[in-house]
Protein backbone atom coordinates (compact mmCIF):
# COMPACT_ATOMS: atom_id res chain seq x y z
CA UNK A 1 0.00 0.00 0.00
CA UNK A 2 1.26 3.29 -0.82
CA UNK A 3 1.86 5.76 2.00
CA UNK A 4 -0.09 8.63 0.27
CA UNK A 5 -3.31 6.50 -0.23
CA UNK A 6 -2.40 3.80 3.01
CA UNK A 7 -2.89 7.39 5.06
CA UNK A 8 -6.24 8.13 3.83
CA UNK A 9 -9.45 7.81 6.38
CA UNK A 10 -12.58 6.00 5.57
CA UNK A 11 -15.09 8.76 5.32
CA UNK A 12 -16.52 9.13 8.48
CA UNK A 13 -20.25 10.86 7.58
CA UNK A 14 -20.53 7.74 4.56
CA UNK A 15 -19.30 4.90 7.31
CA UNK A 16 -22.11 6.20 9.68
CA UNK A 17 -24.35 6.14 7.29
CA UNK A 18 -23.50 2.53 5.83
CA UNK A 19 -23.84 1.68 9.42
CA UNK A 20 -27.25 2.82 10.08
CA UNK A 21 -28.60 1.24 6.76
CA UNK A 22 -27.00 -2.23 7.91
CA UNK A 23 -28.83 -2.14 10.49
CA UNK A 24 -32.30 -1.08 9.28
CA UNK A 25 -31.47 -3.75 6.52
CA UNK A 26 -31.84 -6.00 9.02
CA UNK A 27 -34.67 -4.99 10.28
CA UNK A 28 -33.90 -2.75 13.39
CA UNK A 29 -35.70 0.70 13.75
CA UNK A 30 -33.29 2.53 13.21
CA UNK A 31 -33.25 6.39 12.57
CA UNK A 32 -29.99 8.08 10.88
CA UNK A 33 -29.02 11.56 11.04
CA UNK A 34 -25.91 10.60 9.07
CA UNK A 35 -25.92 11.43 5.70
CA UNK A 36 -26.13 14.42 4.12
CA UNK A 37 -28.97 14.42 1.68
CA UNK A 38 -32.34 15.30 0.67
CA UNK A 39 -35.07 12.90 1.43
CA UNK A 40 -36.89 13.92 -1.54
CA UNK A 41 -36.65 12.17 -4.73
CA UNK A 42 -35.50 13.87 -7.55
CA UNK A 43 -38.00 16.21 -9.52
CA UNK A 44 -39.80 14.15 -12.20
CA UNK A 45 -38.82 16.66 -15.28
CA UNK A 46 -35.68 15.81 -13.91
CA UNK A 47 -35.68 12.61 -13.99
CA UNK A 48 -37.77 12.51 -17.50
CA UNK A 49 -34.62 14.53 -19.06
CA UNK A 50 -32.23 11.29 -18.34
CA UNK A 51 -35.31 8.56 -19.16
CA UNK A 52 -34.97 10.83 -22.89
CA UNK A 53 -30.76 10.61 -22.92
CA UNK A 54 -30.94 7.47 -22.18
CA UNK A 55 -33.01 6.42 -25.63
CA UNK A 56 -30.74 8.89 -27.36
CA UNK A 57 -27.64 6.84 -29.42
CA UNK A 58 -25.91 10.32 -28.73
CA UNK A 59 -25.29 9.90 -25.27
CA UNK A 60 -24.56 6.26 -25.54
CA UNK A 61 -20.41 7.19 -26.71
CA UNK A 62 -18.06 9.22 -25.38
CA UNK A 63 -18.50 12.63 -24.95
CA UNK A 64 -15.78 15.34 -24.27
CA UNK A 65 -14.28 14.78 -21.42
CA UNK A 66 -14.91 18.51 -19.48
CA UNK A 67 -18.71 17.73 -19.88
CA UNK A 68 -21.61 18.75 -22.91
CA UNK A 69 -20.96 21.61 -24.30
CA UNK A 70 -24.77 22.40 -23.44
CA UNK A 71 -24.29 21.34 -19.66
CA UNK A 72 -21.31 24.08 -19.42
CA UNK A 73 -23.33 27.32 -21.55
CA UNK A 74 -26.06 26.02 -19.16
CA UNK A 75 -23.87 26.41 -15.99
CA UNK A 76 -22.52 29.44 -16.97
CA UNK A 77 -25.71 30.79 -17.48
CA UNK A 78 -26.95 29.83 -13.89
CA UNK A 79 -24.13 31.12 -11.82
CA UNK A 80 -25.04 34.31 -13.41
CA UNK A 81 -28.54 33.86 -12.80
CA UNK A 82 -27.84 33.09 -9.13
CA UNK A 83 -24.35 34.37 -7.97
CA UNK A 84 -24.24 37.30 -10.64
CA UNK A 85 -20.92 35.91 -11.77
CA UNK A 86 -20.29 35.97 -15.24
CA UNK A 87 -18.55 33.47 -16.83
CA UNK A 88 -17.59 31.35 -20.01
CA UNK A 89 -17.98 27.76 -20.75
CA UNK A 90 -14.49 27.41 -20.99
CA UNK A 91 -14.19 28.36 -17.34
CA UNK A 92 -16.14 26.03 -16.58
CA UNK A 93 -15.35 21.40 -16.12
CA UNK A 94 -18.28 19.15 -14.94
CA UNK A 95 -17.06 16.62 -12.69
CA UNK A 96 -17.79 13.00 -11.34
CA UNK A 97 -20.49 15.44 -8.52
CA UNK A 98 -18.66 17.88 -6.20
CA UNK A 99 -16.22 15.30 -4.70
CA UNK A 100 -14.69 15.02 -7.69
CA UNK A 101 -14.54 18.59 -8.03
CA UNK A 102 -12.74 19.42 -4.98
CA UNK A 103 -10.13 16.87 -5.65
CA UNK A 104 -9.25 18.09 -9.46
CA UNK A 105 -9.11 21.68 -8.24
CA UNK A 106 -7.14 20.91 -5.55
CA UNK A 107 -4.47 18.58 -7.53
CA UNK A 108 -4.72 21.29 -10.55
CA UNK A 109 -3.22 24.35 -8.01
CA UNK A 110 -1.57 22.77 -5.68
CA UNK A 111 2.12 21.64 -5.13
CA UNK A 112 4.06 19.42 -2.38
CA UNK A 113 3.69 21.32 0.90
CA UNK A 114 1.56 24.17 -0.36
CA UNK A 115 -0.54 24.92 2.49
CA UNK A 116 -4.35 25.38 2.48
CA UNK A 117 -6.31 27.33 5.00
CA UNK A 118 -9.43 24.84 6.22
CA UNK A 119 -11.50 26.76 8.44
CA UNK A 120 -12.68 23.87 10.97
CA UNK A 121 -15.47 22.16 11.88
CA UNK A 122 -14.86 21.21 8.03
CA UNK A 123 -16.32 18.67 5.86
CA UNK A 124 -14.71 15.46 6.18
CA UNK A 125 -13.36 15.17 2.37
CA UNK A 126 -11.65 18.61 2.32
CA UNK A 127 -8.51 17.44 4.34
CA UNK A 128 -8.53 14.13 2.68
CA UNK A 129 -8.16 15.99 -0.57
CA UNK A 130 -5.66 18.64 -0.12
CA UNK A 131 -3.21 15.67 0.88
CA UNK A 132 -3.67 13.03 -1.67
CA UNK A 133 -2.62 16.39 -3.66
CA UNK A 134 0.75 16.45 -2.00
CA UNK A 135 -0.71 20.00 0.09
CA UNK A 136 -1.25 20.18 4.00
CA UNK A 137 -4.55 21.43 5.30
CA UNK A 138 -3.96 23.66 8.18
CA UNK A 139 -7.33 23.87 9.92
CA UNK A 140 -8.27 27.13 11.71
CA UNK A 141 -11.44 26.08 14.51
CA UNK A 142 -14.41 28.61 15.25
CA UNK A 143 -16.44 26.97 18.04
CA UNK A 144 -20.38 27.54 19.10
CA UNK A 145 -19.35 31.17 20.44
CA UNK A 146 -19.24 32.50 16.68
CA UNK A 147 -21.41 30.55 14.92
CA UNK A 148 -18.87 28.61 13.63
CA UNK A 149 -17.13 31.48 11.61
CA UNK A 150 -13.87 32.30 11.29
CA UNK A 151 -12.29 35.54 11.29
CA UNK A 152 -9.84 37.39 9.23
CA UNK A 153 -7.25 37.62 12.25
CA UNK A 154 -7.78 33.77 13.01
CA UNK A 155 -6.68 33.15 9.30
CA UNK A 156 -4.16 35.83 9.27
CA UNK A 157 -2.98 33.80 12.47
CA UNK A 158 -2.72 30.72 10.37
CA UNK A 159 -0.91 32.30 7.14
CA UNK A 160 2.78 31.46 6.47
CA UNK A 161 5.21 31.90 3.48
CA UNK A 162 3.84 28.12 2.33
CA UNK A 163 0.03 29.12 2.29
CA UNK A 164 -1.35 28.81 -1.18
CA UNK A 165 -4.68 28.37 -0.78
CA UNK A 166 -7.91 29.28 1.63
CA UNK A 167 -10.78 27.05 1.82
CA UNK A 168 -13.96 29.13 2.15
CA UNK A 169 -17.59 27.15 2.53
CA UNK A 170 -21.00 29.07 2.88
CA UNK A 171 -23.71 27.64 3.87
CA UNK A 172 -21.20 25.37 5.73
CA UNK A 173 -21.11 21.71 5.96
CA UNK A 174 -21.49 20.41 9.04
CA UNK A 175 -22.43 23.42 11.01
CA UNK A 176 -25.27 25.16 8.80
CA UNK A 177 -22.86 28.73 9.26
CA UNK A 178 -23.66 31.08 6.86
CA UNK A 179 -20.93 34.04 6.51
CA UNK A 180 -22.93 37.46 6.21
CA UNK A 181 -21.93 39.71 3.28
CA UNK A 182 -19.29 41.77 5.13
CA UNK A 183 -17.94 38.86 6.35
CA UNK A 184 -17.25 37.45 2.52
CA UNK A 185 -15.81 40.79 1.52
CA UNK A 186 -13.30 40.55 4.82
CA UNK A 187 -12.24 36.77 3.87
CA UNK A 188 -12.10 37.49 0.07
CA UNK A 189 -10.28 41.33 0.62
CA UNK A 190 -7.48 39.65 2.85
CA UNK A 191 -6.88 36.50 0.42
CA UNK A 192 -6.69 39.08 -2.00
CA UNK A 193 -4.60 41.11 -0.26
CA UNK A 194 -2.07 38.62 -0.11
CA UNK A 195 -2.41 36.93 -3.23
CA UNK A 196 -4.13 33.96 -1.85
CA UNK A 197 -6.28 31.78 -3.95
CA UNK A 198 -9.53 31.10 -2.78
CA UNK A 199 -11.48 27.31 -3.10
CA UNK A 200 -15.12 28.61 -2.35
CA UNK A 201 -18.04 25.65 -2.12
CA UNK A 202 -21.29 26.81 -3.31
CA UNK A 203 -22.87 23.40 -3.27
CA UNK A 204 -25.43 24.64 -0.24
CA UNK A 205 -26.13 28.04 -1.85
CA UNK A 206 -29.92 28.05 -1.63
CA UNK A 207 -30.52 26.81 0.95
CA UNK A 208 -30.29 29.32 3.52
CA UNK A 209 -33.04 30.48 5.88
CA UNK A 210 -34.68 33.47 8.10
CA UNK A 211 -32.41 36.53 7.32
CA UNK A 212 -29.69 34.79 5.71
CA UNK A 213 -28.44 35.35 2.53
CA UNK A 214 -25.61 33.55 0.34
CA UNK A 215 -23.21 35.54 -1.41
CA UNK A 216 -20.78 34.44 -4.09
CA UNK A 217 -17.15 35.23 -2.84
CA UNK A 218 -16.14 35.86 -6.58
CA UNK A 219 -19.01 38.47 -6.93
CA UNK A 220 -18.61 40.19 -3.44
CA UNK A 221 -14.47 40.75 -4.50
CA UNK A 222 -14.02 40.65 -7.97
CA UNK A 223 -10.63 41.47 -7.49
CA UNK A 224 -10.16 37.53 -6.87
CA UNK A 225 -11.94 36.28 -9.68
CA UNK A 226 -8.21 34.94 -11.50
CA UNK A 227 -7.46 33.39 -8.14
CA UNK A 228 -10.91 31.84 -7.44
CA UNK A 229 -12.13 28.55 -7.57
CA UNK A 230 -15.76 27.43 -7.41
CA UNK A 231 -17.21 24.10 -6.54
CA UNK A 232 -20.73 23.22 -7.08
CA UNK A 233 -23.38 20.35 -8.12
CA UNK A 234 -26.41 19.47 -8.69
CA UNK A 235 -26.81 17.55 -5.62
CA UNK A 236 -28.40 19.21 -2.61
CA UNK A 237 -30.39 21.67 -4.75
CA UNK A 238 -32.43 19.04 -7.00
CA UNK A 239 -32.03 16.35 -4.40
CA UNK A 240 -29.68 14.76 -6.79
CA UNK A 241 -27.06 13.22 -4.23
CA UNK A 242 -26.97 9.70 -6.73
CA UNK A 243 -26.28 11.15 -10.00
CA UNK A 244 -23.12 12.44 -9.31
CA UNK A 245 -23.00 15.98 -11.22
CA UNK A 246 -20.89 18.80 -9.84
CA UNK A 247 -18.62 21.02 -11.65
CA UNK A 248 -15.47 23.44 -10.93
CA UNK A 249 -15.33 27.26 -12.03
CA UNK A 250 -12.24 28.70 -12.08
CA UNK A 251 -9.43 30.80 -14.57
CA UNK A 252 -9.14 28.74 -17.79
CA UNK A 253 -6.12 27.50 -17.83
CA UNK A 254 -6.54 25.71 -14.42
CA UNK A 255 -10.30 24.37 -15.51
CA UNK A 256 -7.94 22.78 -18.66
CA UNK A 257 -5.59 21.18 -16.13
CA UNK A 258 -8.08 20.00 -14.49
CA UNK A 259 -9.95 18.82 -17.42
CA UNK A 260 -6.73 16.73 -18.80
CA UNK A 261 -6.32 14.91 -15.31
CA UNK A 262 -9.95 14.41 -15.51
CA UNK A 263 -9.48 12.92 -19.22
CA UNK A 264 -7.20 10.37 -17.86
CA UNK A 265 -8.88 9.64 -14.77
CA UNK A 266 -12.42 9.13 -15.28
CA UNK A 267 -13.23 10.94 -18.42
CA UNK A 268 -16.82 12.71 -19.20
CA UNK A 269 -19.26 11.94 -16.31
CA UNK A 270 -22.37 9.97 -17.14
CA UNK A 271 -23.99 10.92 -20.24
CA UNK A 272 -27.27 10.13 -18.88
CA UNK A 273 -26.46 12.09 -15.54
CA UNK A 274 -25.10 15.06 -17.36
CA UNK A 275 -28.70 15.38 -19.27
CA UNK A 276 -30.54 15.21 -16.38
CA UNK A 277 -28.45 17.90 -14.97
CA UNK A 278 -28.60 20.13 -17.53
CA UNK A 279 -32.70 19.88 -17.12
CA UNK A 280 -31.67 20.94 -13.82
CA UNK A 281 -30.04 24.27 -14.01
CA UNK A 282 -31.72 25.08 -16.77
CA UNK A 283 -34.77 24.74 -14.87
CA UNK A 284 -36.39 27.26 -12.56
CA UNK A 285 -35.66 26.83 -8.56
CA UNK A 286 -39.75 26.20 -7.83
CA UNK A 287 -38.96 22.48 -6.15
CA UNK A 288 -36.06 23.57 -4.38
CA UNK A 289 -38.23 26.14 -2.81
CA UNK A 290 -40.54 23.38 -1.43
CA UNK A 291 -37.62 21.67 -0.13
CA UNK A 292 -36.30 24.96 1.79
CA UNK A 293 -39.48 25.45 3.17
CA UNK A 294 -39.27 21.83 4.78
CA UNK A 295 -36.18 21.79 6.02
CA UNK A 296 -36.78 25.58 7.73
CA UNK A 297 -39.56 23.67 9.47
CA UNK A 298 -37.55 20.69 10.53
CA UNK A 299 -34.72 23.07 11.26
CA UNK A 300 -36.04 24.60 13.72
CA UNK A 301 -37.83 22.02 15.42
CA UNK A 302 -34.50 19.81 15.39
CA UNK A 303 -32.57 22.77 16.98
CA UNK A 304 -35.30 23.60 19.95
CA UNK A 305 -35.46 20.03 20.94
CA UNK A 306 -31.76 19.55 21.12
CA UNK A 307 -31.38 23.08 23.14
CA UNK A 308 -34.08 21.40 25.34
CA UNK A 309 -31.53 18.83 26.71
CA UNK A 310 -28.92 19.92 29.84
CA UNK A 311 -25.52 19.85 28.41
CA UNK A 312 -26.33 19.92 24.51
CA UNK A 313 -25.91 23.58 22.80
CA UNK A 314 -26.71 24.47 19.21
CA UNK A 315 -26.35 27.35 17.99
CA UNK A 316 -28.95 28.17 15.09
CA UNK A 317 -27.89 26.65 11.87
CA UNK A 318 -28.73 29.30 8.92
CA UNK A 319 -28.01 27.05 5.92
CA UNK A 320 -27.51 23.75 4.91
CA UNK A 321 -29.08 20.94 6.24
CA UNK A 322 -27.25 20.37 10.09
CA UNK A 323 -27.21 20.80 12.93
CA UNK A 324 -23.95 20.98 14.70
CA UNK A 325 -24.37 20.95 18.52
CA UNK A 326 -21.85 20.72 21.42
CA UNK A 327 -21.91 17.76 23.50
CA UNK A 328 -18.55 18.74 26.00
CA UNK A 329 -20.72 19.12 29.01
CA UNK A 330 -22.00 15.58 28.72
CA UNK A 331 -18.51 13.90 28.48
CA UNK A 332 -17.56 12.31 31.25
CA UNK A 333 -21.15 11.59 32.55
CA UNK A 334 -22.25 8.08 33.36
CA UNK A 335 -25.27 7.35 31.07
CA UNK A 336 -26.78 3.76 31.42
CA UNK A 337 -23.39 2.30 32.87
CA UNK A 338 -21.17 3.89 30.54
CA UNK A 339 -19.21 6.81 30.66
CA UNK A 340 -18.50 8.36 27.42
CA UNK A 341 -15.47 10.26 26.72
CA UNK A 342 -15.11 11.82 24.04
CA UNK A 343 -18.24 12.19 21.00
CA UNK A 344 -17.41 9.18 19.19
CA UNK A 345 -17.91 7.12 21.74
CA UNK A 346 -21.35 8.86 22.87
CA UNK A 347 -22.17 8.50 19.41
CA UNK A 348 -21.57 5.15 19.67
CA UNK A 349 -23.96 4.54 22.89
CA UNK A 350 -26.54 6.58 20.71
CA UNK A 351 -26.56 4.49 18.20
CA UNK A 352 -26.21 1.05 20.08
CA UNK A 353 -28.73 2.33 22.79
CA UNK A 354 -31.45 4.02 21.10
CA UNK A 355 -30.83 3.17 18.02
CA UNK A 356 -30.01 6.77 16.73
CA UNK A 357 -27.30 7.00 13.83
CA UNK A 358 -25.66 10.81 14.28
CA UNK A 359 -21.79 11.58 13.16
CA UNK A 360 -19.09 12.62 15.88
CA UNK A 361 -17.31 15.81 15.52
CA UNK A 362 -14.15 14.06 15.57
CA UNK A 363 -14.94 13.56 12.02
CA UNK A 364 -15.19 17.67 11.17
CA UNK A 365 -11.79 18.23 12.95
CA UNK A 366 -13.56 19.04 16.19
CA UNK A 367 -14.23 16.41 18.92
CA UNK A 368 -16.89 17.44 21.26
CA UNK A 369 -19.44 17.93 19.12
CA UNK A 370 -22.24 15.76 17.30
CA UNK A 371 -23.68 16.71 13.50
CA UNK A 372 -27.14 16.07 12.84
CA UNK A 373 -28.56 16.42 9.12
CA UNK A 374 -32.14 17.00 9.36
CA UNK A 375 -32.82 16.19 5.70
CA UNK A 376 -35.38 13.61 6.79
CA UNK A 377 -38.81 13.47 7.16
CA UNK A 378 -40.32 15.74 9.49
CA UNK A 379 -41.91 12.58 11.69
CA UNK A 380 -38.52 10.23 12.02
CA UNK A 381 -36.62 13.79 12.98
CA UNK A 382 -39.32 14.22 16.20
CA UNK A 383 -38.68 10.42 17.06
CA UNK A 384 -34.91 10.25 16.57
CA UNK A 385 -34.41 13.50 18.86
CA UNK A 386 -36.68 12.61 21.66
CA UNK A 387 -34.92 8.93 21.65
CA UNK A 388 -32.02 11.00 21.94
CA UNK A 389 -33.37 13.36 24.95
CA UNK A 390 -34.51 10.47 26.49
CA UNK A 391 -31.40 9.15 27.01
CA UNK A 392 -29.17 11.82 27.23
CA UNK A 393 -31.74 12.61 30.36
CA UNK A 394 -30.21 9.98 32.06
CA UNK A 395 -26.97 11.49 32.51
CA UNK A 396 -25.60 11.57 35.82
CA UNK A 397 -22.05 12.42 37.46
C1 LIG B 1 -19.80 21.02 1.57
C2 LIG B 1 -19.95 19.97 0.53
N1 LIG B 1 -19.32 20.11 -0.63
C3 LIG B 1 -19.41 19.18 -1.59
C4 LIG B 1 -20.16 18.04 -1.41
C5 LIG B 1 -20.14 17.04 -2.53
O1 LIG B 1 -21.31 16.64 -3.01
P1 LIG B 1 -21.41 15.63 -4.22
O2 LIG B 1 -20.07 14.99 -4.42
O3 LIG B 1 -22.45 14.66 -3.80
O4 LIG B 1 -21.80 16.45 -5.41
C6 LIG B 1 -20.83 17.84 -0.21
C7 LIG B 1 -21.57 16.58 0.05
O5 LIG B 1 -21.85 16.20 1.15
C8 LIG B 1 -20.72 18.83 0.79
O6 LIG B 1 -21.36 18.70 1.95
Amino acid sequence: MSARVGSISESATLAVDAKAKALKAAGRPVIGFGAGEPDFPTPDYIVEAAVEACRDPRFHRYTPAGGLPELKQAIAAKTLRDSGWAVEPANVLVTNGGKQAIYEAFAAILDPGDEVIVPAPYWTTYPESIRLAGGVPVPVVADETTGYRVSVEQLEAARTERTKVVLFVSPSNPTGAVYSKAQVEAVGRWAAEHGLWVLTDEIYEHLVYGEAEFHSLPVVVPEIADRCIVVNGVAKTYAMTGWRVGWVIGPKDVVKAATNLQSHATSNVSNVAQAAALAAVSGDLEAVAKMREAFDRRRRTIVRMLNEINGVECPEPEGAFYAYPSVKALLGKEIRGRRPQSSVELAELILEEVEVAVVPGEAFGTPGYLRLSYALGDEDLAEGVARIQKLLAEARD
